[in-house]
């Protein structure tokens, strides 16, 4: 049976980050809903344009096209044997439209990590970091660095600083994961399926941490 796991956290507490070592270690697709926004902004696509206007100011993109979206991405091959969802659901409805895919599909959301940071150490962490422009490897100034400054280690594609990690912006991130996201904790909890992750330790520590919770 395939194997789904959601995680969840406010903007900036690592998800991508441990997504990326996880779905590795654990042979799953890594399904990032910000990523497939932003590519589809690179590729100039309808969609693209649409998430953007939202994207730019720190709102949701709306529920309707960000669960066609992702509906989409199931489907494909590489997520036969289950997938790492990052980013994604961020609402109560998104949550009850994944369950039905889920089952659809003839799988359910296996495990919920919900890692966990102070708001400073967000902003910290949004504030310095790096991303590559080829496939979105994230870097931090000085918790992650690069070995060559503005370089990706693993592409060696240019490294950027997102649009939506100006400080105003994370600001209305992190005010709209508190409003829409956060109910997600308790909607979770009652299924089940959550497991805290302390997120203000260092990279190794958080992957070490998922780990046990996973195998539990
Ligand atoms: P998205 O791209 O999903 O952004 P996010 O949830 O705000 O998450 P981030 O990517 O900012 O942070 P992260 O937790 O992945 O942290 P990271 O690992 O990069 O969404 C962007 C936008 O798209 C949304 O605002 C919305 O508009 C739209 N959107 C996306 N999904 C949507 C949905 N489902 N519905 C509607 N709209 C949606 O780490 C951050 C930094 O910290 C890095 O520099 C990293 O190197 C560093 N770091 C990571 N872990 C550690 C650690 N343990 N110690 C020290 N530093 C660390």
């Amino acid at each position: 049976m395939a194997t789904f796991i959601v995680l969840l956290g406010p903007p900036g507490v690592g998800k991508g980050t441990q997504a990326r070592i996880l779905a590795e270690h654990l042979k799953l697709a890594h399904i990032s809903s910000g990523d497939l926004f932003r590519e589809n902004l690179k590729g100039q696509t309808e969609l693209g344009r649409l998430a953007q206007t939202y994207m730019n100011k720190g709102e949701l993109v709306p529920d309707d096209v960000t669960i066609a979206m992702i509906r989409e991405r199931l489907t494909r091959p590489d997520c036969k044997a289950g997938a790492i969802l990052d980013g994604f659901p961020r609402t109560t409805a998104q949550a009850d439209a994944l369950e039905k895919m889920l089952k659809e599909f003839g799988g359910k959301v296996d495990k919920v990590p919900y890692v966990t940071a102070p708001e400073k150490v967000l902003v910290e962490r949004l504030s310095g970091r790096w991303t590559c422009r080829a496939q979105g490897h994230v870097y931090h100034d000085k918790n992650n660095p690069p070995k060559q400054a503005m370089v990706c280690d693993i592409d060696g594609s240019e490294l950027y600083q997102r649009d939506d990690d100006k400080s105003e912006t994370v600001v209305r991130r992190i005010q709209v994961y508190l409003e829409q996201t956060a109910p997600l904790i308790a909607y979770y909890r009652s299924r089940g399926t959550l497991v805290e992750i302390d997120g203000t330790q260092n990279i190794e520590k958080v992957t070490k941490a998922f780990m046990s919770a996973l195998e539990k």
